[in-house]
């Protein structure tokens, strides 16, 4: 890494307001416990959470030129979805550019901190749901969805995809079908664990 942690701290808060900071602060401490809890590597969901959200804040305009720009590497189909979901793609893309993360696990959980993606690694897994049950999060179901963490990462995940999926469809708003395909694969995986036990 060509920063130092507390570089890398400095310059990606000051890309967002304090309160989506805190946010961020919320989602490294949770990160490092799940990391801990279910054996990834605390310092790579660290770094992770660190960037998972730097581009959030970024402008529109800002972020639709990096993915058309990038369109070999970025997935340029994300343009035609909600603009929720683009700052992921920049942030993993900035986290490298920008900040000489080469780790592709991290810049991986970066990418899918969403939308979450069919055969999630470990570390997905850990910042994906980090980002759903921060300290700071408070939210109708985020109780449930914490109680589930506890269980195991994929528990957490299905119960977090399913908030959102319900507040989709309760606001007859467009689902993402990765989202769906994403909880599906979580299911699938639970299946095969129990089968294996
Ligand atoms: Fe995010
Ligand atoms: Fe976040």
């Amino acid at each position: 890494m060509a920063l130092s942690r507390e570089e890398l701290i400095r310059a990606v808060s000051a890309q967002m307001p304090a309160k989506r900071w805190k946010h961020t602060q919320g989602v490294m401490e949770s990160a490092v416990a799940l990391a801990e809890k279910y054996g990834a590597d605390p310092e790579k969901a660290d770094v992770a959470a660190i960037l998972h959200d730097v581009a959030k804040y970024w402008p529109i305009a800002e972020m639709e030129a990096i993915i058309r720009d990038h369109n070999n590497r970025l997935n340029v189909e994300l343009l035609t979805h909600d603009k929720q979901l683009w700052h992921s793609e920049v942030g993993a893309f900035v986290a490298e550019r920008d900040y000489g993360v080469s780790d592709s696990e991290i810049i991986n959980a970066i990418r899918w901190h969403t939308s979450g993606r069919v055969g999630m690694s470990l570390l997905d897994k850990v910042v994906c749901l980090a980002d759903y049950i921060e300290p700071g999060r408070d939210f109708p179901g985020v109780e449930h969805i914490r109680e589930q963490a506890h269980r195991s990462l994929e528990e957490g995940l299905i119960a977090g995809f399913d908030s959102t999926i319900s507040l989709l469809l309760s606001q007859r708003r467009v689902i993402y079908p990765l989202t769906v395909l994403s909880r599906n694969d979580l299911i699938a995986q639970l299946k095969i664990m129990e089968v294996g036990s």
